[in-house]
């Protein structure tokens, strides 16, 4: 079995984009910016938005982070999200979720401007991205397709059961996954959920496995085959008296019971997670370099 270190390639990524934001900088280009808006104090989106802004100053881009309280209204934000879309030095933002209820999520992402969408959560983006086309593709399921390919994870032609089928992850992770690429893709792609009956079975019949259900430790030792690889997307912040923090971030895989039948495993915390940030910082780097001509 082999531990699959995010934490360490995404230490790589971070330092090729610096290299290369170096270079820009040196030639009198645009230093990459990334604006974050966080709405309210929940814990998880603290944490991952100040991951966020500790990831820009590693990469050498600015970073401008815009708090609102839980009781900001609709309006308030869009007319924000407006001034975002229009100001110049900003390459990129995105709006943390969840919000609160009384704002509708999806008006939100739809009154980012598709360029600026560094997310890759506006319809625009997610259409170019499930045809095959240049865009900004969601961070997690790019920085999984990068961790499959930077340990040279053949796809092709294997059986993939993606578990989940959110916006964020599932769906577009079996979108990329299914894709006719030169790199990555070309698998057949099971997509399965909570309303799935046979889930198990289909996990048994598995090369890959994607998790991302948020269910913690739902996948167990008897429901894999020897061999398989496995990509753990869970983030649960389950409660604990052995941490500082009181919680401990918890995946969708039963590690114990599953890591000593895989190839491949991703560990969390240090697998997935932070290779979904170092993805948007490759969006945002790629969005001040307007790389996808619209
Ligand atoms: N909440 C959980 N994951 C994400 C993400 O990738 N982007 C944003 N904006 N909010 C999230």
């Amino acid at each position: 079995m082999q531990l699959i270190d995010g934490k360490e390639t995404a230490g790589q990524i971070k330092a090729e984009i610096a290299a290369e934001v170096s270079q820009i900088k040196a030639q009198g280009g645009k230093i990459p910016h990334l604006a974050a808006v966080l709405v309210g104090h929940d814990g998880g989106s603290e944490t991952y938005v100040s991951h966020k802004v500790k990831a820009c100053a590693e990469c050498g881009f600015k970073s401008t982070l815009i708090r609102f309280e839980d009781d900001v209204t609709e309006e308030e934000l869009l007319k924000k999200i407006h001034e975002l879309n229009n100001d110049d030095d900003i390459d990129g933002f995105i709006v943390q979720l969840p919000l609160p209820k009384h704002i509708s999520e999806q008006k939100i992402i739809e009154a980012i401007d598709y360029r600026k969408d560094v997310d890759g959560f506006h319809p625009i983006n997610v259409g170019k991205m499930s045809i095959g086309l240049p865009c900004f593709v969601s961070a997690t399921p790019a920085g999984i397709m990068e961790l499959l390919k930077r340990y040279h994870i053949d796809t092709k032609g294997k059986h993939c059961v993606v578990l989940g089928r959110s916006n964020i992850v599932g769906k577009p992770v079996a979108m990329l996954m299914m894709q006719k690429s030169d790199s990555g893709g070309n698998a057949t792609v099971t997509v399965c959920h909570s309303r799935s009956k046979n889930l198990k079975e289909m996990c048994l019949q598995a090369d890959i496995i994607i998790a991302a259900l948020g269910q913690p430790e739902f996948l167990k030792g008897d429901m894999v085959k020897p061999g398989v690889v496995v990509i753990d997307v869970g983030t649960t912040r389950v409660p604990s008296d052995k941490t500082k923090s009181g919680f401990k971030l918890t995946g969708d895989v039963n590690f114990e019971e599953v890591a000593p039948k895989c190839s491949y495993i991703t560990p969390v915390p240090g697998g997935v997670g932070p290779m979904t940030i170092v993805s948007l910082m490759k969006n945002t780097l790629s969005a001040s370099k307007k790389t996808f001509k619209n």
